[in-house]
C-alpha cells in the first residue's frame, strides 16, 4: 500500500501515514454546526500584544565593564543592584577587549532605564573604584515569536497559502461532495480566533462509520502495543469526552477536559503549518488539530493527518503531565530559535511525540501518535516479530525489525527519517518522565536568544532578557520570497 506526506513540513506537524494511519477531510456544509462566538472575546482588531507586553513587563540591558578580573568585583556590583531592590533576570560575563583584563558583565533587570532606582544604580556602580564603565544598551533584536496566546492568531498561515490540500492522489480528490464538506470544515477553522468557542462539527453518518472502522481496528492493537498511560487516558476520554466507536468526539469537549488535567488546549487548524509555527504553539500548551476525516472509501488509508490521527493518536497523552510538560518544553525552545534549531526540535518531536516508544518490562510500547493511530506501524515498532504483511505494507520487506535506540535527544535531533515508509529507527525512553528529563536537558544545551517561561495566568511568555521582536514574516510571505530567490538564481545561471 502506498502512502506519502505533503512535504517535509508535514513531519513537524505529525502527519499520519501507513495503513490505519490517520489523515483528514470530510463532506456537505449544511450539516456542519458551529458554536457561537464567545461573548467575552476581544475585538478582532486587538492583535499584536508585543508592544503592550513590553510596557507591562520591561527589561533593561546593562553592561558593566570592570578594570580587573579579581575575586569579589562582581559581588560589589551586584550588592548595589540588590540594595536598590532591582531584580536581575539574566547575567553573564564576557571578556570584551584585549586592552583591559577585566570582564564585562551583561546584566538584565526588571524595570525601565528611566526609573529613578535604575538611574541611581548606574550612578553608584560607575563610582565604584574597580568599575571602568557602565551603560544601558539597546534591546537585542530577536526573530518574531508569539509573546501572548493571542499572537497565535497571527501564526495560522498554512504552507499551501490556503489552497485546498487535496491533490490528485488523495482518495477524495474526485469526490466533489467530500471536497465541499472538507472546505466547510476548514473554513470554520480559518475563522477561528483565540477566545472563540471551538467549532462543533455535526458529523455525517458516513463519517461516523469511517471513524468506527478505524476505532474498532485500533482497539485491538492498543491493548497489545499502546503504553499504559495512553490506555488509562483513553478510558478517561471514553468516560468524559465522548470517545466511542459510534461517536466522533468534539474538540471543544476534549479541550475542556485537557485544560482541567494539564492545561493543554486544542485549536482547530485548516492545513499544514510551518514547523516553527506549529512548535511555537506548544509553548502555550496549545495543540493544533484538524477536524475533517479521511475519505470513507478507504478508512485505513490517509495521506495526511485527520481527526482520527489527532484524537486517537495525539489527544489522550496530552492529559498526562510528563508528556504535556515535554511537549511544551520543545515549544518553548522553538521560540525565536534559529532555523537549524527549529529543524532539530522538529526532528526530536518526530521521534518522541509522533513516533516515540517506551519500555514496559521486557517490552516496548508506543506513545507516539503516528504509531497509536496506525495499526501497521504500531505492530512494526512494538512487536518482537512483525508479520510479513506488516513489513510489506510499510515498505520494510528487507528489514526483520526496526532498530531500537535508547532515547538520546541530541541523537534523535539529528537522525534522518523517511516520510513515505515505516520508520527504520525508533528511540525508546525508559518512561515518559525519563523522556521529559532528557528533553529538558537537551533544550538547555541549545543556543537560545533568551530563556522563556510561560505564565499560564496571563498567557504571556516571560523572557529573561531585554529584547525587541523583529517584524513578523508570515510563512506565506517567506515562501514567496524563497521562491522569488530561487527563480532569480535560475535566471542568473
Ligand atoms: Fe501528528
Amino acid at each position: 500500500m502506498a502512502f506519502r506526506f505533503r512535504g517535509a513540513a508535514a513531519r513537524a506537524l505529525g502527519a499520519a501515514r501507513g495503513p490505519g494511519a490517520t489523515g483528514r477531510r470530510c463532506v456537505p456544509c449544511s450539516q456542519v454546526a458551529f458554536g457561537p462566538s464567545c461573548l467575552q472575546r476581544w475585538p478582532r482588531n486587538v492583535r499584536n500584544m508585543g508592544g503592550m507586553l513590553k510596557t507591562l513587563d520591561p527589561r533593561v540591558f546593562i553592561v558593566v565593564e570592570v578594570k580587573r578580573d579579581e575575586p569579589g568585583v562582581l559581588g560589589t556590583v551586584l550588592k548595589i543592584f540588590s540594595d536598590s531592590g532591582l531584580n536581575i533576570t539574566h547575567i553573564e560575563s564576557r571578556f570584551k577587549t584585549f586592552a583591559r583584563d577585566g570582564p564585562a558583565f551583561h546584566i538584565d533587570i526588571q524595570g525601565s532605564a528611566e526609573d529613578a532606582s535604575v538611574q541611581q544604580v548606574l550612578k553608584e556602580v560607575k563610582g565604584l573604584p574597580g568599575v571602568h564603565e557602565i551603560g544601558v544598551m539597546p534591546d537585542r533584536e530577536v526573530p518574531w515569536f508569539p509573546m501572548n496566546i493571542r499572537d497565535l492568531d497571527l501564526t495560522t498561515d498554512t504552507l499551501d497559502g490556503g489552497a485546498a490540500l487535496i491533490n490528485q492522489d488523495h482518495p477524495g480528490f474526485s469526490d466533489l461532495e467530500y471536497r465541499k464538506r472538507r472546505e466547510d470544515i476548514v473554513a470554520a477553522a480559518k475563522r477561528f480566533r483565540h477566545g472563540d468557542r471551538l467549532p462543533r462539527v455535526q458529523y455525517l453518518e458516513s463519517e461516523v462509520q469511517t471513524w468506527k472502522a478505524v476505532y474498532v481496528r485500533l482497539q485491538g492493537c492498543h491493548r497489545q502495543w499502546a503504553c499504559t498511560e495512553y490506555l488509562e487516558m483513553l478510558k478517561q476520554m471514553e468516560l468524559y469526552c465522548g470517545f466511542a466507536p459510534d461517536n466522533i468526539p468534539q474538540l471543544e469537549d476534549i479541550s475542556d477536559f485537557l485544560q482541567q488535567r494539564t492545561g493543554f488546549m486544542l485549536r482547530p487548524i485548516s492545513g499544514l503549518l510551518s514547523a516553527r509555527d506549529f512548535l511555537n504553539a506548544l509553548a502555550f500548551r496549545v495543540f493544533y488539530s484538524t477536524q475533517y476525516i479521511r475519505h470513507h472509501e478507504n478508512p485505513f488509508y490517509t495521506p495526511e493527518p485527520d481527526i482520527c490521527h489527532e484524537l486517537l493518536g495525539h489527544v489522550p497523552l496530552f492529559a498526562n503531565p510528563a508528556f504535556a510538560d515535554f511537549s511544551q518544553e520543545i515549544g518553548l525552545a522553538s521560540l525565536a530559535a534559529s532555523d537549524d534549531d527549529v529543524a532539530r526540535l522538529a526532528s526530536l518531536y518526530w521521534f518522541t511525540v509522533e513516533f516515540g516508544l517506551l519500555k514496559e518490562g521486557d517490552k516496548v510500547k508506543a506513545f507516539g501518535a503516528g504509531l497509536l493511530s496506525s495499526f501497521g506501524e504500531m505492530e512494526w515498532s512494538s512487536s518482537h516479530t512483525p508479520s510479513q504483511e506488516c513489513r510489506d505494507s510499510g515498505s520494510m520487506s528487507h528489514q526483520e525489525r526496526p532498530v531500537l535506540k535508547p532515547l538520546d535527544p541530541a541523537v534523535a535531533a539529528k537522525e534522518p527519517y523517511p516520510i513515505t515508509t515505516y520508520q527504520p529507527v525508533f528511540f525508546v525512553a525508559e518512561s515518559l518522565t525519563d523522556a521529559k528529563r532528557k528533553i529538558s536537558t537537551f533544550c538547555d544545551t541549545l543556543t537560545r536568544p533568551f530563556f522563556p517561561q510561560y505564565d499560564p495566568l496571563t498567557q504571556n511568555i516571560v523572557v529573561t532578557k531585554a529584547i525587541r521582536r523583529a517584524d513578523r514574516v508570515s510563512t506565506v510571505q517567506m515562501q514567496q520570497e524563497k521562491q522569488k530567490e530561487f527563480f532569480e538564481k535560475q535566471q542568473e545561471q
